[in-house]
C-alpha cells in the first residue's frame, strides 16, 4: 500500500467498501440469534437506541479521526491517535486498532472458509437425500466438534477439506489485498455487495412466503417473523438485553476495531464523510434488520417450531446456519436446494470477505507508513500472521480457542478501544475541533444534538457497557445484585480472566470422580491459556513495533 498512490477510486466504491466492512457474518448469523435470545421484539428497542446513540456517533468519530490522521500521512490508529494529542500514550491505545484486526481475522477467515466449502457442497449436492442428523453430523465432523471429536492429527488425515478451504480463503484475501484499495478491495465490494443484496432479497422472499403444509413446513414464514418483531417490553429494563444490543452494534458496524479509521484515512481532506458514514451505516442496518432477520429464523421456525429454534439458538447462530439450513433447503426440491444453498452460503461468503479484507488494511497501512513496506509485502505478511494465529482456531476449535479469540479480541477489545477513542476525540482533541472535522466537506449538516451526544451520551453508554461486562452479576440478575449484594457471574470479564467457570466445572468433575470430563477440561484449559498467550504476544508485538516506529520517527526527525 504505497502511501502516495493508494486511494479510493470512486465515492460509490468507498461507500460499498465501508458497507462491506460492516456487513458481515454478524448480520446474518449473529443478529437473529441475539434477537431471539433477548426476547425478540424486546431486543430491537435497545438495539436501535444503541445504534442511534453509540453506533452512529462512533461512525462519525472514526471516519473523522481517520480522515484527520490520513491528512497527516497516518493510515493506522497508533499514529492517527498520536496526531490528535501531545501525550505519548495514545499511540499505545492505538495498538488495539491493529491487534484487534489481526486477532479477529484469525478466526473470522476460518469461518469465512466454511461458507466457501458449503457453496461447493451445495453445488455438488452433498446433502441431497440426507437426513437432518447426517447434515448436522457433517458439520460436526467438518469442524471436529461435539463429543466424537478426534485427535487433530487423525482428524486432518481423515478430513483435509477444512484446511484446504481455509488456505484458499487466506490466499484469496491476501491476493486481493495485494491489489490495493481501488484495484482490489473496492472491486470486490462493487461485485460482492450488490450480489449479496440480490441473494438476500431472494432468500427473504422464499422465507417469508413459506406456507404451513408446503414442502413439509409446519408453520408459515410469518410465524418466525412475528416472533422476532412482536414488541415485548418485559425485558426492556434488563441490562443484559442492553449489553447484548450494544455488543451487536459494535460487532455489526465494525466500530472499535480500527478498520474504519484506516479506510477513512484514504479519503481526501475536502471530501464528505458526514453523509458517507451514514450511507454505509444505514446500508448495514438495512441488510441486518430487514434481510438478516428475514431468512434464518422464518425458515427454521417454519420447519422446527419456535421452541426448538429458541433451544438451538442457545449455542449460537452457527448451528442453525450450517447444521440446519442446508437440510431445510433440501425440502424445497433439488433445483431450489442448489440455488438457495449457493445463495445463502455465497451471501455469507461475500459478507465475510468484504469484512476480512478490511481487517488486513490497518496492518498494511502501518507497515507501509512506518517501515516503507510495499503493498505486496504488507498483504503477504498479513496472510502469514493470520495463518499462524489462526491455525489453533482450526485445529482446536472444539477446545474453545475460536471462542476465546472472539471473546477477547472480537468483544472486549472493541469496547475498550471505542471508549478510549471517544474520550480522546470528544474530551482531549475537543468537541470544537471534532465537530469541525465531522462536518468539514460534508454533504449533510450533522444535527447539532449529536455534539451533545458525542460528548456525553456516547462515552457514558460505553462506560456502562464496559462496567456492565466487567462486573456482570450472578445470573445476570441486576435487581437481585443491587438488593442482596454483588456476586460476580462467571460470564463477567473479571471471572473470565480467572477462568472461574471452567474451574468450577473441573472441581465438579473431580468431586464426581469423572476422569474423562476432567481430562477434557484440563485440555480445554491448556488450549485456552495457549490462545491467551498468543493474543497477548500479538498485542505486545504490535506495541513493540509502534515503539520502534516512534524511535525511528524521532531519529529521522519526522515528528512535526
Ligand atoms: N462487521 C462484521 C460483521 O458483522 C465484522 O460480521
Amino acid at each position: 500500500m504505497t502511501q502516495k498512490t493508494e486511494s479510493w477510486g470512486s465515492r460509490v466504491g468507498l461507500i460499498l467498501a465501508m458497507a462491506g466492512n460492516a456487513v458481515g457474518l454478524g448480520n446474518f448469523l449473529r443478529f437473529p440469534v441475539q434477537a431471539i435470545q433477548n426476547g425478540g421484539g424486546a431486543f430491537i428497542i435497545p438495539y436501535l437506541v444503541c445504534f442511534l446513540l453509540m453506533g452512529i456517533p462512533l461512525l462519525w468519530i472514526e471516519w473523522a479521526t481517520g480522515r484527520f490522521g490520513g491528512s497527516k500521512g497516518h493510515h493506522s490508529t497508533p499514529f492517527i491517535l498520536d496526531s490528535m494529542d501531545k501525550r505519548k500514550f495514545w499511540k499505545y491505545i492505538g495498538v488495539f486498532g491493529i491487534f484487534t484486526n489481526l486477532a479477529v481475522a484469525a478466526y473470522y477467515c476460518y469461518l469465512e472458509s466454511w461458507t466457501l466449502n458449503y457453496v461447493w457442497n451445495s453445488i455438488s449436492g452433498t446433502f441431497r437425500g440426507e437426513s437432518a442428523e447426517s447434515v448436522s453430523a457433517y458439520f460436526n465432523h467438518y469442524v471436529n466438534a461435539g463429543d466424537a471429536h478426534q485427535h487433530w492429527t487423525s482428524w486432518i488425515a481423515d478430513n483435509p477439506a477444512p484446511i484446504i478451504f481455509w488456505i484458499i480463503c487466506l490466499l484469496l484475501n491476501t491476493w486481493i489485498l495485494s491489489k490495493g484499495l481501488s484495484g482490489g478491495v473496492e472491486k470486490v465490494a462493487k461485485i460482492g455487495m450488490p450480489l449479496l443484496i440480490v441473494f438476500g432479497v431472494f432468500l427473504a422472499i422464499m422465507a417469508v412466503s413459506l406456507r404451513a403444509g408446503q414442502h413439509g413446513a409446519i408453520n408459515g414464514g410469518e410465524v418466525g417473523l412475528n416472533f422476532l418483531w412482536t414488541p415485548n417490553f418485559d425485558t426492556i429494563w434488563n441490562p443484559k438485553v442492553w449489553l447484548a444490543a450494544a455488543g451487536q452494534i459494535f460487532f455489526t458496524l465494525s466500530v472499535g476495531m480500527g478498520s474504519i479509521q484506516c479506510y477513512a484515512s484514504y479519503v481526501r481532506k475536502k471530501d464528505d464523510i458526514a453523509l458517507n458514514a451514514m450511507s454505509a451505516g444505514w446500508m448495514n442496518e438495512f441488510v441486518e434488520v430487514v434481510l438478516g432477520a428475514a431468512i434464518i429464523i422464518p425458515i427454521s421456525v417454519g420447519y422446527l417450531g419456535i421452541d426448538k429454534v429458541v433451544e438451538m439458538t442457545q449455542s449460537g447462530g452457527l448451528g442453525l446456519g450450517f447444521r440446519t439450513l442446508p437440510y431445510l433447503f433440501e425440502q424445497w426440491g433439488p433445483t431450489l436446494a442448489v440455488i438457495c444453498g449457493v445463495f445463502w452460503f455465497g451471501l455469507l461468503f461475500f459478507a465475510g470477505i468484504t469484512s476480512s479484507l478490511a481487517m488486513g488494511t490497518p496492518w498494511m497501512g502501518f507497515m507501509t507508513d512506518e517501515f516503507g513496506w510495499s503493498r505486496q509485502k504488507g498483504a503477504w505478511s498479513f496472510g502469514a500472521l493470520v495463518l499462524i494465529l489462526g491455525l489453533p482456531t482450526v485445529l482446536f476449535f472444539n477446545q474453545g480457542v475460536f471462542d476465546e479469540y472472539d471473546y477477547w479480541a472480537g468483544t472486549v477489545s472493541l469496547v475498550v478501544f471505542a471508549l478510549g477513542e471517544t474520550i480522546l476525540f470528544a474530551w482531549v482533541f475537543g468537541m470544537t475541533k471534532g465537530w469541525q472535522e465531522i462536518n468539514s466537506g460534508g454533504d449533510i449538516r450533522v444535527p447539532s444534538v449529536y455534539k451533545f451526544v458525542i460528548k456525553w451520551v456516547t462515552p457514558l453508554l460505553l462506560l456502562f457497557v464496559f462496567l456492565g461486562a466487567l462486573i456482570t452479576p450472578q445470573g445476570n440478575d441486576w435487581v437481585n445484585a443491587f438488593n442482596n449484594g454483588w456476586v460476580l457471574d462467571n460470564s463477567s470479564i473479571i471471572k473470565q480472566i480467572t477462568n472461574a467457570g471452567l474451574k468450577e466445572q473441573m472441581h465438579a468433575a473431580t468431586t464426581a470422580g469423572d476422569t474423562a470430563t476432567m481430562d477434557a477440561l484440563h485440555d480445554k484449559l491448556l488450549y485456552i491459556n495457549i490462545a491467551r498467550i498468543l493474543l497477548v504476544s500479538v498485542f505486545l508485538g504490535v506495541a513493540w513495533l509502534v515503539y520502534t516506529a516512534y524511535r525511528k520517527r524521532i531519529k529521522e526527525g519526522r515528528f512535526i
